[in-house]
């Protein structure tokens, strides 16, 4: 389970920060994995076009608009850090059943959210359908099960497995508590983040610790490093959500508030008797007009819930540090400590 929130809360900044490159795309540029990474998606993407049949126009519209791959270049990173070979196809395999899982799900999750951009470009459900969607992200999800069971290592399956029951979880939670002002707490949010998000991180650096019969102790270190990175990862989703730009998220911002998920921002707000019961008013007409959004930002920002949030998720990328504090340095070990410190700084 996640670590409690605020256990950290005066800690002010990373340890030790480390410097980051960005690509022309913004993306992390990560030098010690950077070969194996220019050639990933564009290998898993002509593999799934030789096996999807009628749903190959699907796929390859899916993997042509390519996230951060960031969970693959976890498994990538943390596989090199434990000195395993970054050519062995079973690396691969884990790198590439994370990345399929995480697209899967954004197709189903795009059609439940009712999104109309994804990463600037129209989801699946409105350029094709709702049908479409479902059987395409079904069809992504029985791709990775295919992989899982080449890895040929129960407890990697166990892991990935229980990742796909997280993320249900996690959505159905999410769902079932829209504009409930009641369930918008610091713990109950956190929980979610873990389900939604920080299970997969936590899977994509543990399996090539459990591949590799690492001791407990790696193991350990490895997934509690997944999940702190995966839970501050989400708590700067939902912190840009609201500081960013419809142009750079390829989506409306705001777009959390307006389906009534209240994250990290709101609930500092909902905690301070001064905005509270003025958040209270505006969340009855569910933010439906410009002004009112913009009266929202602005409590949010009088309320310093933009800095609290971005407080709490620093407190969990401090935590994600100190766990690769075991490991010896490497450039991998260099690479993650770059991660860690991009994501309290990505622009997207
Ligand atoms: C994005 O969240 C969504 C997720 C991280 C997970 C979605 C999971 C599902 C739809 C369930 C998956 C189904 C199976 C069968 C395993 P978001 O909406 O906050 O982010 P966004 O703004 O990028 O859409
Ligand atoms: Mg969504």
């Amino acid at each position: 389970m996640p670590n409690n929130p605020e256990s950290n809360h005066n800690s002010s900044s990373l340890r030790s920060p480390n410097e980051f490159k960005l690509n022309d795309d913004s993306t992390l540029a990560l030098a010690s994995v950077e070969s194996i990474l220019q050639n990933f998606n564009s290998n898993l993407s002509k593999q799934l076009a030789q096996r999807s049949g009628p749903l190959k126009e699907v796929v390859s519209y899916i993997f042509s608009r390519t996230g951060k791959g960031l969970r693959p270049a976890l498994t990538f990173l943390c596989a090199g850090l434990l000195g395993l070979d970054l050519q062995n196809p079973r690396v691969h395999l884990l790198a590439q059943i994370a990345e399929l899982i995480h697209t899967a799900s954004l197709v189903h999750d795009d059609l439940l959210d009712n999104a109309s951009n994804r990463r600037g470009n129209e989801t699946i459900h409105l350029k094709w359908n709702a049908k479409v969607a479902i059987i395409s992200g079904d069809f992504l999800f029985a791709q990775a099960s295919l992989k899982l069971g080449e890895v040929e290592n129960n407890e990697v399956v166990k892991i990935f497995a229980g990742v796909l029951s997280d993320l249900c979880i996690g959505e159905v939670k999410q769902a079932n508590n829209r504009f409930d002002l009641k369930s918008a707490e610091l713990e109950t949010y956190i929980k979610k983040s873990y389900d939604k998000t920080a299970s997969l991180f936590e899977a994509a650096c543990k399996a090539p610790a459990m591949l590799n019969q690492e001791s407990q102790e790696k193991i350990q270190a490895l997934s509690e490093f997944g999940k702190n990175l995966g839970i501050a990862f989400q708590i700067t989703d939902d912190l840009l959500d609201y500081t960013a730009s419809s142009q750079d998220l390829g989506k409306p911002s705001m777009g959390d508030l307006t389906n009534g998920i209240f994250n990290a921002p709101v609930i500092y707000v909902l905690q301070d008797s001064n905005y509270a019961s003025a958040f209270g008013e505006l969340a009855k007409g569910r933010f439906k007009s410009k002004e009112d959004l913009g009266s929202v930002k602005e409590i949010l920002n009088q309320a310093q819930a933009f800095d609290k949030t971005q407080q709490l998720a620093k407190n969990y990328l401090d935590k994600a540090y100190e766990n690769l504090q075991v490991f010896p340095d490497s450039p991998f070990k260099k690479d993650l400590q770059a991660m860690v410190a991009y994501i309290i700084e990505r622009k997207l």
